[in-house]
């Protein structure tokens, strides 16, 4: 008949504590790793490239730094504005907290403008332009490795003006979107600074 003698029952409750102890600690040390591996990832790359250079559609930016707003109704523009009609303008955080040490756009920034369209123009509030519906998204993306012949190394890209919107983009050529933002921004980067009250209150006050 098998018994177990004092000393082996002390000897495998000894093992049983050390495994206990062992996976605690590879476990209890191994996840947060990993986590603080995800989020390091996730902060250099707000977003993401297909092999062949096309930018996927940006995920998570509403989350981001918003920056400001500014609105061409279609009525103000002959029936249609070349971007209709809401621009909400977003900035990844690590940028932005760049920014707010330097007043410049790192390598890396990327900005987002969302379109939305006029929805009402009469609220409780008061008569005015009230935000409808997401119609469009655009992207613009400093950066002196990938862009590096893009005239100020910032690409730009249109995921289109009408839902649904295109799950992965080529950039622009320049004549379609870089060549305004150098005309009319170059001073400043090639972004319009000056139409965001956030970035503006954000800029070191010696710019
Ligand atoms: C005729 C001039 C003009 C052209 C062409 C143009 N933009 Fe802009 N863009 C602007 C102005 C002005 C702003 C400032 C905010 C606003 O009015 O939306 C702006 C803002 C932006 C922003 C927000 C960040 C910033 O730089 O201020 C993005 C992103 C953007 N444009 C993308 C594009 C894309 C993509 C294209 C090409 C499809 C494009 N733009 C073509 C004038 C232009």
């Amino acid at each position: 008949m098998f018994r177990l003698s004092r000393t082996s029952v002390i000897a495998w409750t000894a093992v049983v504590a050390v495994i206990a102890v062992l996976s605690y600690a590879l476990t209890g040390v191994a996840v947060p790793r990993a986590a603080a591996k995800d989020k390091a990832k996730a902060k250099a790359a707000p977003v993401e490239f297909t092999a062949d250079g096309k930018l996927k559609r940006p995920v998570g930016y509403r989350k981001w730094v918003y920056v400001g707003e500014v609105v061409t109704p279609n009525d103000m523009n002959d029936g249609e504005a070349s971007f209709p009609e809401f621009h909400s303008v977003y900035m990844d955080p690590e940028s932005f907290a760049e920014y707010e040490k330097t007043g410049k756009y790192r390598d890396g920034t990327v900005l987002i403008k969302e379109l939305s369209s006029v929805g009402s123009k009469k609220a409780p509030s008061g008569n005015g332009y009230f935000q409808g519906e997401f119609t469009g998204l655009e992207a613009s993306i400093k950066d002196s490795k990938r862009f590096k012949d893009e005239p100020g190394n910032w690409a730009y890209f249109s995921f289109g003006h009408k839902y649904p919107l295109k799950a992965e983009v080529s950039k622009n050529a320049a004549a379609a979107c870089n060549q305004c933002h150098q005309d009319n921004a170059q001073k400043d980067d090639w972004v319009f600074s000056k139409d965001y009250p956030v970035l503006r209150a954000a800029a070191p006050k010696s710019k």
